[in-house]
This record gives structure tokens, sequence and C-alpha cells, in this order.
């Protein structure tokens, strides 16, 4: 059957209407007339599989996978980088009103340094670390999104745990439920996700160069990296950025494209110089904290966790940065203590996850009042529900930073002054 593809999901695929419904067709480009066939995905709800383009969009690319029409990964590898920004943009300006600066993005091939892979059956029966996709899962070994360092690993892992029964989430049977493969400055980390305790000794074998955790998360719980304990190795791994090294230790939250944070920290430092406080909401290891707090007069780093805190004072201490404090916190509770202990910072920085800080953190944002404020969020409807909270707050600038080329994911990160 051929369609018109005549809209965009937020997720980046194509929309044909077929029998007066809208369906999503993964791998097609609005403007685009491609053949497609029908089927059901494991919800019950029609799905298209592109068989053939016939008529392409100028915005279609090689996508030098062979892997891509069927990876929900990379679900715009097969636009142009032009293209794919174009998306992006679209999609940050239908949500946050305002014209949209693109910064320099890394390239879409290798910028991933780490990997999170969900431990499957092939086809033949075989363990594969990676997605599950129609027909057969993905095999994240060969991702070319993925440092080739990653993919190695990965490969180890896979032969290595090759007698290992995946998980199956349906029957609560098999033991192997992920593997994450991460690399730094010169070391890298694979952490063995896992249903039930094992023998440490059972993973003697397992990539034996590389640091090893282990994680074990029981039938019914998806919280990848949130309690990963150290088999063997340093239980840190190190990380560059515009001259710093960083020490990063599980369970602290660490850049997924490394190649994209020069970008980031001179957006960043350049929006924010010369204030005399910064306080910062979700510092980490302190990636943003250090170029930041060299450019201020003081800097307080807050983050909900521990071990990213001790992390972010110990990269500060060696990189000879003595004007940043950091302290264990979660947004809204941490900014209010500051208020409460009378420090009135002119600048902020915000850097989120996918979900919003929330009402109560952005009102005690306001009550602080920094008349600057850079917002970076990873989710542009996150970031729209935080501003909505932010009445006193003008945006003066919007940028968009593709972290993550050939996927959905964009990073915005929204200039904010005080009315
Ligand atoms: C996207 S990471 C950014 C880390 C750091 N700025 C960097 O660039 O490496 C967001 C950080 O915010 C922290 N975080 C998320 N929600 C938080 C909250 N409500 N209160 C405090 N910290 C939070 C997380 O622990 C995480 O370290």
């Amino acid at each position: 059957m051929q369609v018109d593809i005549v809209a965009t999901t937020a997720g980046g695929q194509g929309v044909a209407v077929v029998d007066g419904r809208r369906v999503p067709v993964p791998g097609a480009l609005e403007g685009e007339r491609v053949e497609i066939a029908l089927g059901t995905d494991r919800r019950g709800r029609t799905s298209a599989r592109v068989t053939r383009v016939v008529a392409a969009s100028p915005g279609r690319a090689d996508p030098a996978c062979d892997q891509a029409a069927r990876c929900p990964g990379c679900p715009l590898r097969h636009c142009t980088p032009e293209a794919a920004l174009d998306l992006k943009r679209a999609r940050v300006e239908r949500r946050l009103a305002g014209p949209v600066t693109v910064l320099p993005a890394p390239p879409r091939d290798g910028f991933r340094a780490r990997a999170v892979a969900r431990a499957l059956r092939g086809t033949d029966g075989a363990l594969v670390l990676g997605m599950d996709a129609p027909e057969a899962p993905v095999d994240l070994t060969r991702c070319p999104a993925q440092d080739p360092a990653v993919n190695a690993l990965l490969s180890q892992a896979r032969r290595d745990l090759a007698d290992w029964a995946p998980f199956d989430p349906a029957t609560g049977e098999g033991l192997l439920r992920h593997v994450v493969v991460q690399v730094g400055d010169g070391g890298a980390r694979v952490v063995v996700g896992v249903a039930r305790p094992v023998d440490p000794a059972s993973l003697a074998g397992v990539v034996p160069g590389a640091t090893l955790l282990v994680e074990v998360i029981p039938p019914g719980r998806f919280d990848v990296l949130a309690r990963p304990e150290l088999v063997r190795g340093e239980a840190t791994l190190w990380l560059a950025a515009g001259g710093d090294r960083f020490r990063a230790t599980l369970p602290a939250w660490t850049p997924q494209s490394p190649g994209s944070l020069d970008a980031l920290r001179a957006e960043v430092t350049g929006a924010l110089s010369g204030a005399a406080h910064v306080v910062e909401v979700g510092c980490g290891v302190g990636t943003l904290s250090l170029p930041l707090a060299r450019v201020c007069g003081a800097l307080t780093g807050v983050d909900e966790v521990r071990q990213a805190v001790a992390d972010a004072e110990a990269n500060a201490a060696a990189a000879g940065v003595t004007n940043a404090t950091f302290r264990v916190g979660r947004a809204d509770h941490a900014l209010r203590r500051l208020a409460q202990r009378g420090l009135r910072p002119d600048a902020a920085l915000l850097h989120a996850m996918r979900r919003p800080f929330g009402d109560a953190a952005m009102g005690a944002l306001s009550a602080l009042g920094p008349s600057r404020v850079v917002y970076v969020a990873p989710s542009p409807r996150s970031l729209a529900d935080d501003l909505a909270a932010l009445s006193r707050y003008v945006v003066d600038r919007l940028a968009l930073l593709d972290q993550m080329p050939g996927t959905a994911h964009v990073t915005v990160i929204a200039h904010l002054r005080r009315r």
C-alpha cells in the first residue's frame, strides 16, 4: 500500500492516514510517499513498516546502519543533520513559544559513551545485548552511534555471558537483565544487571580488563544504575571535558554524549559569567560547576545524589576551584534552606533530568529571586511545565543542543530574566 506522510510525531516518526486513522510510520519523513506493510504492535495497535520509499524528501539520508529501520533508539537516522535539527527545532518551538538558536552538535556516529543493553534472545536463541524491536532484537554491539570502544566491550560481555539465560519479564525466568557499558578517560566500567543475587565469583571471567559492577534488580523493577555493587576494579570512572577531569562514581549521573559538553559549558558560562553567587541545582559530579565557578564569585551546587556531591567536591578540589561548595538535597528543600540562611544568589543554573523539578522547587527558586536563570532541560515538555510555574521570569533566549543526533532527544537551554 502506498501512503503520503502528512505529519511527524514528537518521537520523530512519520504519520500516514490509513482508513481515516493516523498511523505512525517509523523511518518515513513528512512530505514523502512510501510503500508500507501494515501489522499490529504488541498493544494491538496498527503499525506500519516502510518497504519502499516512492518519493523521497530532500531531508532523507542514508542511515548507514543495517538495523536502523527496526531500531527504536535512533528514529531520525534516516534524516540529514539539517532535517533532523529542523524537526527538533519545530518541536521545541511548538512547546515553547519563541525563536530557537541551534548550537553545534556532535557527529551522528560514535558519540555515545554509554550503552544500556537489555539481555534478550535472538531469533537463533543466542544472547543478544540490545533493544527489543519488532521481528528481532536490535544488537547494540554494532551500533554506529556508540563509541567503538563501547561496542567492543559490549561484544566482549556478550561472549563472556553467552551461557547466562536472559531474564524474561513475562515468566520471571532467567537471570541476566541487562549490561551497561561506559567508557571514560582511560578506563571503562561494565555493570551486569541480574534478577537475583549471584555469587560474585561467577562474574570473574566477564570483561576481565574493565571495572565490573553487579546490580540486582528484582522482577517488576526497572531502576537501572540505582544500586550497583563493585565486584572488581576502581569504583570511579574518569571523564574529560574542556581541560577538566572528573571522577564519577555510580550512582552519580554522567553525560552520555561527552562530545556535546564543550558547547553546553560555553552556553552556560557565557550566560552567567560575572555573577556574584550562582546556585546550581542538579550539579551532578560538577561537569558544569567547575567552569561556572571560574567565571563567578561563588557557586553553591546542589544534588539529591550523595555520591554525585562527593565526586563534585573532589573534582573541585583537584581542579583548584576553591569558591564552590556542594550540598546534598532535593531542589525544593535545598533552595528553601538557602533562603532561610539569608543567601540571595543573583544567578541560578538548573539542570534537570527528564522530569520537571516541580512547582515546589520553582516556587522556592522564585522566592530566592536570582535575576538570571539558565535552565538546561532534556525534555521541552518538562521545561514548559516548570516555566509555567516561574511567572516572575521571562525567557530571553532558547538554545537547542542536539546532544543525541539521530535520536528524538533534544536538550533545550532556556535563559530567563526576572521581570
Ligand atoms: C542531567 S543531570 C546533570 C548533572 C550535571 N549538571 C552534569 O552536567 O553532569 C541532572 C542532575 O540533577 C539531579 N537531580 C534531579 N532531580 C533533582 C532534584 N529534584 N533535586 C536535586 N537534584 C536533582 C540528578 O541527581 C542529576 O545529578
